[in-house]
Protein backbone atom coordinates (compact mmCIF):
# COMPACT_ATOMS: atom_id res chain seq x y z
CA UNK A 1 0.00 0.00 0.00
CA UNK A 2 1.83 3.23 -0.89
CA UNK A 3 0.85 6.81 0.05
CA UNK A 4 1.26 10.34 -1.37
CA UNK A 5 1.50 13.95 0.20
CA UNK A 6 0.93 17.40 -1.03
CA UNK A 7 1.77 20.04 1.39
CA UNK A 8 0.52 23.47 1.33
CA UNK A 9 1.43 26.24 3.77
CA UNK A 10 4.30 26.91 5.56
CA UNK A 11 7.57 24.80 7.63
CA UNK A 12 5.01 24.17 10.28
CA UNK A 13 2.53 22.05 7.77
CA UNK A 14 6.05 20.51 6.56
CA UNK A 15 7.39 19.35 9.72
CA UNK A 16 3.77 17.87 10.01
CA UNK A 17 3.60 16.18 6.32
CA UNK A 18 7.26 14.52 7.73
CA UNK A 19 4.91 13.63 10.79
CA UNK A 20 2.63 12.09 8.76
CA UNK A 21 5.21 10.18 6.57
CA UNK A 22 6.44 8.33 9.18
CA UNK A 23 3.57 7.34 11.15
CA UNK A 24 2.31 5.68 7.59
CA UNK A 25 5.80 4.18 7.12
CA UNK A 26 6.07 2.79 11.02
CA UNK A 27 2.49 1.17 9.57
CA UNK A 28 3.65 -0.78 6.13
CA UNK A 29 2.90 1.91 4.26
CA UNK A 30 5.41 2.87 1.54
CA UNK A 31 5.95 6.56 -0.56
CA UNK A 32 4.16 6.18 -4.06
CA UNK A 33 6.86 7.39 -6.76
CA UNK A 34 3.28 9.06 -8.45
CA UNK A 35 -0.36 9.99 -7.94
CA UNK A 36 -1.53 7.08 -10.30
CA UNK A 37 0.48 5.10 -7.84
CA UNK A 38 -1.07 5.95 -4.60
CA UNK A 39 -4.16 4.24 -2.72
CA UNK A 40 -4.21 6.81 -0.33
CA UNK A 41 -3.36 10.97 -1.24
CA UNK A 42 -3.36 13.51 1.78
CA UNK A 43 -3.73 16.83 0.87
CA UNK A 44 -1.92 18.54 4.40
CA UNK A 45 -3.31 22.12 3.91
CA UNK A 46 -3.16 26.04 4.33
CA UNK A 47 -5.66 28.57 4.95
CA UNK A 48 -3.74 31.64 5.46
CA UNK A 49 -4.77 33.23 2.08
CA UNK A 50 -7.55 32.46 -0.25
CA UNK A 51 -4.97 31.04 -3.02
CA UNK A 52 -3.79 28.13 -1.17
CA UNK A 53 -7.27 27.04 -0.43
CA UNK A 54 -8.16 27.47 -4.28
CA UNK A 55 -5.46 25.27 -4.86
CA UNK A 56 -6.47 22.55 -2.84
CA UNK A 57 -9.66 22.73 -4.08
CA UNK A 58 -8.77 22.68 -7.47
CA UNK A 59 -6.64 19.40 -6.59
CA UNK A 60 -9.47 17.57 -4.70
CA UNK A 61 -11.67 18.34 -8.12
CA UNK A 62 -8.44 16.61 -10.49
CA UNK A 63 -8.79 13.79 -7.98
CA UNK A 64 -12.14 12.79 -7.95
CA UNK A 65 -11.67 10.36 -10.99
CA UNK A 66 -8.69 9.37 -9.22
CA UNK A 67 -10.95 8.31 -6.19
CA UNK A 68 -13.77 6.83 -8.37
CA UNK A 69 -11.53 4.56 -10.22
CA UNK A 70 -10.51 3.14 -7.13
CA UNK A 71 -12.84 1.59 -4.56
CA UNK A 72 -10.07 1.09 -2.27
CA UNK A 73 -8.44 4.31 -1.81
CA UNK A 74 -8.40 6.68 0.65
CA UNK A 75 -8.46 10.24 0.20
CA UNK A 76 -7.79 12.65 3.21
CA UNK A 77 -7.36 16.51 3.95
CA UNK A 78 -5.75 17.92 6.61
CA UNK A 79 -4.39 20.47 8.12
CA UNK A 80 -5.55 24.24 8.60
CA UNK A 81 -8.02 24.53 5.16
CA UNK A 82 -9.44 21.33 7.17
CA UNK A 83 -10.07 22.82 10.11
CA UNK A 84 -11.60 26.01 9.23
CA UNK A 85 -13.82 24.68 6.44
CA UNK A 86 -14.44 21.39 8.57
CA UNK A 87 -17.83 19.17 6.87
CA UNK A 88 -17.90 22.03 4.34
CA UNK A 89 -15.00 20.31 2.33
CA UNK A 90 -17.24 17.12 2.00
CA UNK A 91 -20.24 19.26 0.48
CA UNK A 92 -17.80 20.46 -2.22
CA UNK A 93 -15.73 17.51 -2.41
CA UNK A 94 -17.81 14.00 -1.42
CA UNK A 95 -15.16 12.05 -2.28
CA UNK A 96 -13.26 12.97 0.39
CA UNK A 97 -12.91 10.20 2.78
CA UNK A 98 -10.97 11.98 5.93
CA UNK A 99 -11.02 15.13 7.19
CA UNK A 100 -8.67 15.98 10.03
CA UNK A 101 -7.49 18.58 11.92
CA UNK A 102 -4.37 20.29 13.00
CA UNK A 103 -4.12 18.32 16.20
CA UNK A 104 -5.07 14.73 15.05
CA UNK A 105 -3.04 14.18 11.83
CA UNK A 106 -0.13 11.99 13.66
CA UNK A 107 -3.56 9.60 13.63
CA UNK A 108 -3.52 9.15 9.51
CA UNK A 109 -2.95 5.72 9.98
CA UNK A 110 -5.53 4.30 11.93
CA UNK A 111 -8.31 6.71 9.96
CA UNK A 112 -7.11 5.57 6.56
CA UNK A 113 -7.40 1.47 8.07
CA UNK A 114 -10.99 2.39 9.24
CA UNK A 115 -11.94 3.89 5.79
CA UNK A 116 -10.55 0.53 3.92
CA UNK A 117 -12.76 -1.53 6.57
CA UNK A 118 -15.99 0.37 5.39
CA UNK A 119 -16.31 3.50 7.93
CA UNK A 120 -16.41 7.17 5.85
CA UNK A 121 -16.48 9.70 6.14
CA UNK A 122 -14.02 10.31 9.12
CA UNK A 123 -13.92 13.83 10.65
CA UNK A 124 -11.76 14.52 13.36
CA UNK A 125 -11.33 18.33 14.57
CA UNK A 126 -11.10 18.44 18.32
CA UNK A 127 -8.45 21.44 19.21
CA UNK A 128 -7.37 20.35 22.47
CA UNK A 129 -3.77 19.86 22.20
CA UNK A 130 -2.82 15.75 22.40
CA UNK A 131 0.49 15.06 23.67
CA UNK A 132 0.65 12.17 22.05
CA UNK A 133 0.85 13.97 19.01
CA UNK A 134 4.19 15.57 20.37
CA UNK A 135 6.36 12.15 21.14
CA UNK A 136 4.74 10.85 18.29
CA UNK A 137 6.55 13.68 16.81
CA UNK A 138 9.45 13.38 17.74
CA UNK A 139 9.96 9.50 16.89
CA UNK A 140 9.00 10.42 13.43
CA UNK A 141 10.65 13.23 12.38
CA UNK A 142 14.29 11.02 14.33
CA UNK A 143 13.39 8.28 11.36
CA UNK A 144 13.40 11.20 8.91
CA UNK A 145 16.88 12.54 9.97
CA UNK A 146 18.23 14.66 7.72
CA UNK A 147 21.94 16.94 7.48
CA UNK A 148 18.75 20.08 8.08
CA UNK A 149 15.71 19.17 10.23
CA UNK A 150 13.08 21.62 11.54
CA UNK A 151 11.84 20.89 14.97
CA UNK A 152 8.61 22.34 15.90
CA UNK A 153 8.44 23.24 19.61
CA UNK A 154 5.69 25.66 20.14
CA UNK A 155 2.20 25.49 18.29
CA UNK A 156 -0.60 27.28 17.92
CA UNK A 157 -0.69 31.15 18.32
CA UNK A 158 -2.13 33.08 21.05
CA UNK A 159 -1.73 36.72 19.34
CA UNK A 160 -4.81 37.00 17.39
CA UNK A 161 -3.65 39.72 14.27
CA UNK A 162 -6.63 41.10 12.71
CA UNK A 163 -6.31 39.44 9.58
CA UNK A 164 -5.20 36.14 10.79
CA UNK A 165 -6.45 32.82 10.80
CA UNK A 166 -4.05 31.01 12.23
CA UNK A 167 -5.03 31.32 15.86
CA UNK A 168 -8.51 29.77 14.80
CA UNK A 169 -6.96 26.93 12.73
CA UNK A 170 -4.21 26.30 15.03
CA UNK A 171 -5.36 26.72 18.50
CA UNK A 172 -3.63 28.94 21.49
CA UNK A 173 -0.22 28.16 22.06
CA UNK A 174 1.51 25.00 23.66
CA UNK A 175 4.82 24.50 24.12
CA UNK A 176 6.63 21.52 23.96
CA UNK A 177 8.57 20.09 27.46
CA UNK A 178 12.81 21.28 26.78
CA UNK A 179 14.14 17.93 27.44
CA UNK A 180 11.62 16.03 24.75
CA UNK A 181 13.17 18.93 22.50
CA UNK A 182 16.81 18.11 23.70
CA UNK A 183 15.81 14.07 23.14
CA UNK A 184 14.54 14.45 19.58
CA UNK A 185 17.43 16.82 18.91
CA UNK A 186 20.55 14.32 20.24
CA UNK A 187 18.14 11.25 18.71
CA UNK A 188 18.63 13.83 15.15
CA UNK A 189 22.23 14.50 15.40
CA UNK A 190 23.05 10.34 15.97
CA UNK A 191 21.94 9.76 12.74
CA UNK A 192 23.43 12.54 11.04
CA UNK A 193 21.09 16.08 11.28
CA UNK A 194 23.63 19.22 12.16
CA UNK A 195 21.30 21.96 11.49
CA UNK A 196 18.02 22.36 13.32
CA UNK A 197 15.30 25.20 13.07
CA UNK A 198 13.48 25.45 15.71
CA UNK A 199 9.60 26.16 14.71
CA UNK A 200 6.55 27.81 15.95
CA UNK A 201 3.96 30.72 14.73
CA UNK A 202 5.24 33.07 17.09
CA UNK A 203 8.31 30.92 18.83
CA UNK A 204 9.56 34.06 21.09
CA UNK A 205 6.83 32.86 23.08
CA UNK A 206 7.73 29.52 24.06
CA UNK A 207 8.04 28.25 27.55
CA UNK A 208 5.60 30.96 28.95
CA UNK A 209 2.70 27.96 29.19
CA UNK A 210 4.98 25.43 31.08
CA UNK A 211 4.19 25.09 34.65
CA UNK A 212 8.92 25.67 34.69
CA UNK A 213 8.55 29.10 33.05
CA UNK A 214 11.23 28.32 30.93
CA UNK A 215 12.04 30.99 28.31
CA UNK A 216 13.22 30.90 24.58
CA UNK A 217 16.72 32.14 25.53
CA UNK A 218 16.95 29.82 27.78
CA UNK A 219 15.94 26.92 25.30
CA UNK A 220 18.66 27.93 22.97
CA UNK A 221 21.21 27.89 25.71
CA UNK A 222 19.94 23.77 26.13
CA UNK A 223 20.07 23.10 22.79
CA UNK A 224 23.73 24.79 22.59
CA UNK A 225 24.88 22.46 25.05
CA UNK A 226 23.81 19.58 22.45
CA UNK A 227 27.35 17.48 21.30
CA UNK A 228 27.51 17.17 17.25
CA UNK A 229 24.68 19.87 16.50
CA UNK A 230 26.32 22.73 14.51
CA UNK A 231 23.93 25.27 13.64
CA UNK A 232 20.91 26.28 15.23
CA UNK A 233 18.33 28.53 13.66
CA UNK A 234 14.36 29.51 14.47
CA UNK A 235 11.85 31.20 13.10
CA UNK A 236 9.08 32.36 13.20
CA UNK A 237 9.57 35.81 15.79
CA UNK A 238 6.89 38.57 16.74
CA UNK A 239 8.77 41.81 16.76
CA UNK A 240 7.12 42.47 20.39
CA UNK A 241 8.60 39.59 21.80
CA UNK A 242 12.60 40.40 20.63
CA UNK A 243 14.03 40.33 24.08
CA UNK A 244 17.48 41.63 25.93
CA UNK A 245 17.72 37.48 25.71
CA UNK A 246 17.20 36.60 23.21
CA UNK A 247 19.49 39.66 21.75
CA UNK A 248 22.01 38.42 23.97
CA UNK A 249 21.76 34.53 22.96
CA UNK A 250 21.76 35.47 18.59
CA UNK A 251 24.95 37.38 19.86
CA UNK A 252 27.00 35.10 22.28
CA UNK A 253 25.76 31.34 21.80
CA UNK A 254 28.24 30.15 18.72
CA UNK A 255 25.49 27.71 17.29
CA UNK A 256 23.30 30.16 17.14
CA UNK A 257 23.06 31.24 13.22
CA UNK A 258 23.18 35.37 12.72
CA UNK A 259 19.93 35.34 10.66
CA UNK A 260 16.24 36.40 12.24
CA UNK A 261 12.87 36.47 10.59
CA UNK A 262 11.15 39.05 11.91
CA UNK A 263 7.63 39.88 10.01
CA UNK A 264 6.75 43.56 10.13
CA UNK A 265 3.78 43.28 7.62
CA UNK A 266 3.16 47.09 7.65
CA UNK A 267 4.91 50.22 7.80
CA UNK A 268 2.72 52.81 9.68
CA UNK A 269 1.58 53.01 13.10
CA UNK A 270 -2.02 53.58 12.30
CA UNK A 271 -2.04 49.87 10.23
CA UNK A 272 0.12 48.16 13.11
CA UNK A 273 -2.48 48.79 15.81
CA UNK A 274 -5.26 48.07 12.99
CA UNK A 275 -3.78 44.69 12.74
CA UNK A 276 -3.17 44.60 16.44
CA UNK A 277 0.47 43.48 16.11
CA UNK A 278 1.54 45.01 19.18
CA UNK A 279 4.24 47.07 18.58
CA UNK A 280 4.50 50.49 16.78
CA UNK A 281 7.63 51.60 13.86
CA UNK A 282 9.24 52.83 16.29
CA UNK A 283 9.99 49.77 18.52
CA UNK A 284 10.37 48.08 15.49
CA UNK A 285 13.32 49.88 14.50
CA UNK A 286 14.64 49.76 17.64
CA UNK A 287 14.63 46.08 18.09
CA UNK A 288 16.90 46.52 14.14
CA UNK A 289 19.37 48.28 15.27
CA UNK A 290 19.79 46.83 19.26
CA UNK A 291 20.51 43.52 16.29
CA UNK A 292 22.75 45.17 14.41
CA UNK A 293 24.50 47.09 16.82
CA UNK A 294 25.13 43.45 18.88
CA UNK A 295 25.25 41.08 15.84
CA UNK A 296 27.13 42.99 13.09
CA UNK A 297 26.94 40.21 10.50
CA UNK A 298 23.33 39.79 11.18
CA UNK A 299 20.70 38.93 8.23
CA UNK A 300 17.13 40.22 8.74
CA UNK A 301 13.98 38.78 6.34
CA UNK A 302 10.54 39.68 7.02
CA UNK A 303 6.85 39.51 5.94
CA UNK A 304 4.90 42.33 4.38
CA UNK A 305 1.89 42.97 4.10
CA UNK A 306 -0.28 44.96 1.48
CA UNK A 307 -3.82 46.04 1.06
CA UNK A 308 -5.06 45.69 4.56
CA UNK A 309 -8.17 47.12 4.69
CA UNK A 310 -8.28 50.79 5.28
CA UNK A 311 -5.00 51.07 3.73
CA UNK A 312 -4.30 54.66 1.71
CA UNK A 313 -2.25 55.59 -0.96
CA UNK A 314 0.12 57.91 1.17
CA UNK A 315 -0.05 54.42 3.84
CA UNK A 316 1.48 52.51 1.54
CA UNK A 317 4.13 55.32 0.10
CA UNK A 318 5.25 55.65 4.10
CA UNK A 319 5.35 51.67 4.38
CA UNK A 320 7.64 51.50 1.60
CA UNK A 321 10.14 54.21 2.86
CA UNK A 322 10.46 52.98 5.83
CA UNK A 323 11.03 49.45 4.84
CA UNK A 324 13.42 51.40 1.90
CA UNK A 325 15.15 52.65 5.03
CA UNK A 326 15.47 49.12 7.00
CA UNK A 327 16.91 47.12 3.83
CA UNK A 328 15.96 43.57 4.45
CA UNK A 329 17.90 41.02 3.32
CA UNK A 330 15.24 39.03 2.06
CA UNK A 331 11.19 39.28 2.32
CA UNK A 332 8.17 37.36 1.76
CA UNK A 333 5.46 39.66 0.99
CA UNK A 334 1.90 39.42 0.03
CA UNK A 335 -1.53 41.18 -0.68
CA UNK A 336 -4.18 41.21 2.05
CA UNK A 337 -7.24 38.48 1.38
CA UNK A 338 -9.91 38.79 3.33
CA UNK A 339 -10.39 35.44 5.58
CA UNK A 340 -13.46 34.59 6.42
CA UNK A 341 -14.18 35.06 10.59
CA UNK A 342 -11.21 37.29 11.20
CA UNK A 343 -11.74 40.66 12.51
CA UNK A 344 -10.87 42.70 9.46
CA UNK A 345 -12.36 40.61 6.81
CA UNK A 346 -15.10 42.04 7.82
CA UNK A 347 -14.26 45.41 7.35
CA UNK A 348 -16.52 47.85 5.18
CA UNK A 349 -13.09 49.40 4.13
CA UNK A 350 -11.82 46.68 2.00
CA UNK A 351 -9.21 47.54 -0.41
CA UNK A 352 -10.02 46.85 -4.43
CA UNK A 353 -8.13 43.47 -5.60
CA UNK A 354 -6.07 45.37 -8.55
CA UNK A 355 -5.19 48.16 -6.11
CA UNK A 356 -3.93 45.57 -3.90
CA UNK A 357 -1.51 43.37 -6.70
CA UNK A 358 -0.76 46.57 -8.15
CA UNK A 359 1.15 47.80 -4.55
CA UNK A 360 2.67 44.31 -4.22
CA UNK A 361 4.09 44.59 -7.43
CA UNK A 362 5.93 47.64 -6.93
CA UNK A 363 7.04 46.43 -2.98
CA UNK A 364 8.55 43.39 -4.84
CA UNK A 365 10.56 45.24 -7.00
CA UNK A 366 11.97 47.64 -4.44
CA UNK A 367 12.38 44.28 -2.49
CA UNK A 368 14.50 42.78 -5.56
CA UNK A 369 16.57 46.04 -5.80
CA UNK A 370 17.16 46.34 -2.02
CA UNK A 371 18.25 42.58 -2.27
CA UNK A 372 20.52 42.43 -4.65
CA UNK A 373 22.15 45.84 -3.05
CA UNK A 374 22.48 43.68 0.33
CA UNK A 375 23.94 40.93 -0.88
CA UNK A 376 26.62 42.94 -3.22
CA UNK A 377 27.97 44.46 -0.26
CA UNK A 378 28.71 41.39 0.93
CA UNK A 379 31.02 39.80 -1.65
CA UNK A 380 34.59 39.61 -0.83
CA UNK A 381 33.47 38.28 2.42
CA UNK A 382 34.93 34.79 3.86
CA UNK A 383 31.70 32.70 5.26
CA UNK A 384 31.47 29.55 6.52
CA UNK A 385 28.88 27.22 4.76
CA UNK A 386 27.15 24.04 5.57
CA UNK A 387 27.34 22.26 2.28
CA UNK A 388 23.95 20.40 1.93
CA UNK A 389 23.87 19.00 -1.62
CA UNK A 390 24.63 19.70 -5.44
CA UNK A 391 23.38 22.72 -7.08
CA UNK A 392 20.01 22.59 -8.75
CA UNK A 393 20.98 25.64 -11.43
CA UNK A 394 24.81 25.28 -12.51
CA UNK A 395 25.98 21.76 -12.97
CA UNK A 396 28.86 20.69 -11.63
CA UNK A 397 28.30 22.93 -8.55
CA UNK A 398 28.03 22.24 -4.33
CA UNK A 399 25.37 24.38 -2.69
CA UNK A 400 25.79 25.39 1.00
CA UNK A 401 23.70 27.72 3.09
CA UNK A 402 25.82 30.65 4.65
CA UNK A 403 24.81 31.23 8.88
CA UNK A 404 22.55 34.18 7.24
CA UNK A 405 20.90 31.84 5.09
CA UNK A 406 21.87 32.83 1.94
CA UNK A 407 22.26 29.99 -0.96
CA UNK A 408 25.81 29.88 -2.01
CA UNK A 409 26.97 27.88 -5.27
CA UNK A 410 30.79 27.03 -5.50
CA UNK A 411 32.59 23.99 -7.64
CA UNK A 412 34.14 21.49 -4.97
CA UNK A 413 34.11 17.78 -4.74
CA UNK A 414 31.34 15.84 -3.12
CA UNK A 415 32.56 14.68 -0.43
CA UNK A 416 32.60 17.98 1.21
CA UNK A 417 28.74 17.20 1.22
CA UNK A 418 27.41 17.15 5.08
CA UNK A 419 30.41 19.26 6.09
CA UNK A 420 31.39 23.19 6.78
CA UNK A 421 33.55 24.56 4.12
CA UNK A 422 34.95 27.94 3.79
CA UNK A 423 34.21 29.81 0.81
CA UNK A 424 34.61 33.49 -0.35
CA UNK A 425 31.68 34.90 -1.76
CA UNK A 426 32.32 36.13 -5.42
CA UNK A 427 29.35 37.30 -7.11
CA UNK A 428 25.58 37.99 -5.61
CA UNK A 429 22.45 37.58 -7.09
CA UNK A 430 18.94 38.20 -5.87
CA UNK A 431 18.91 34.21 -4.79
CA UNK A 432 22.17 34.60 -3.32
CA UNK A 433 26.20 33.97 -4.31
CA UNK A 434 28.68 32.45 -6.45
CA UNK A 435 31.48 31.64 -3.97
CA UNK A 436 35.17 30.03 -3.92
CA UNK A 437 36.30 27.33 -1.98
CA UNK A 438 39.17 28.32 0.12
CA UNK A 439 41.33 25.94 1.78
CA UNK A 440 43.09 26.87 4.98
CA UNK A 441 42.61 30.81 3.98
CA UNK A 442 43.57 29.91 0.31
CA UNK A 443 41.08 29.99 -2.40
CA UNK A 444 41.95 26.83 -4.60
N1 LIG B 1 3.20 33.90 12.94
C1 LIG B 1 3.82 34.58 11.89
C2 LIG B 1 3.03 34.60 10.61
C3 LIG B 1 2.44 33.35 10.08
S1 LIG B 1 1.49 33.54 8.64
C4 LIG B 1 4.01 36.03 12.33
O1 LIG B 1 3.22 36.59 13.03
O2 LIG B 1 4.95 36.59 11.88
C5 LIG B 1 2.73 34.02 7.47
C6 LIG B 1 2.50 35.34 6.84
O3 LIG B 1 1.34 35.33 6.05
C7 LIG B 1 2.27 36.48 7.80
O4 LIG B 1 3.45 36.99 8.31
C8 LIG B 1 1.54 37.49 6.96
O5 LIG B 1 2.44 38.37 6.31
C9 LIG B 1 0.85 36.63 5.92
N2 LIG B 1 -0.59 36.61 6.16
C10 LIG B 1 -1.25 36.17 7.23
N3 LIG B 1 -2.58 36.37 7.08
C11 LIG B 1 -2.75 36.94 5.86
C12 LIG B 1 -3.87 37.40 5.12
N4 LIG B 1 -5.11 37.31 5.61
N5 LIG B 1 -3.65 37.92 3.90
C13 LIG B 1 -2.41 38.03 3.39
N6 LIG B 1 -1.32 37.62 4.04
C14 LIG B 1 -1.47 37.08 5.26
FE1 LIG C 1 -1.14 35.13 12.69
FE2 LIG C 1 -0.36 37.16 14.16
FE3 LIG C 1 -0.30 34.70 15.17
FE4 LIG C 1 1.41 35.39 13.28
S1 LIG C 1 1.31 36.27 15.33
S2 LIG C 1 0.22 33.51 13.36
S3 LIG C 1 0.22 36.75 12.00
S4 LIG C 1 -2.12 35.85 14.62
FE1 LIG D 1 -0.96 28.03 6.43
FE2 LIG D 1 -1.60 26.83 8.59
FE3 LIG D 1 0.91 27.43 8.13
S1 LIG D 1 -2.75 28.43 7.66
S2 LIG D 1 0.75 29.26 6.91
S3 LIG D 1 -0.30 26.02 6.98
S4 LIG D 1 -0.13 27.45 10.08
Amino acid sequence: MKYAIVTYGCQMNSADSGLMAAVLDGSGWRPAESRDEADLIVLNTCSVRERPEHKAYSLLGELREWRRSRSAAVLAVSGCMAQRAGEHILARAPHVDIIIGTRHFHRIAELAARVSRGERPLVELGTDDDPSDWRCGAAAAVAAARLRAFVPVIRGCSNFCSYCIVPRVRGSEASRAAHDIEREIESLVSRGTREVTVLGQNVLAYGRDLPEGLTFAQLLERLEGIDGLWRIRFTTCHPRDVSDGVVRAIAGLSKVCEHIHLPIQAGTDRLLEEMNRGYTTEHYLDVVTQLRSRVPAIAISTDMMVGFPGETEEDFCRSLRLYERIRFDSAFTFAYSPRPGTAAAGRPDQVPRQTRLARLSRLIELQNQIAIEVNQRRVGEEVELLVDGTAHRGRGLLSGRTRTNKQTLFAGDTHLIGTLANVRLVKAHLWGFMGELLVQGQTL
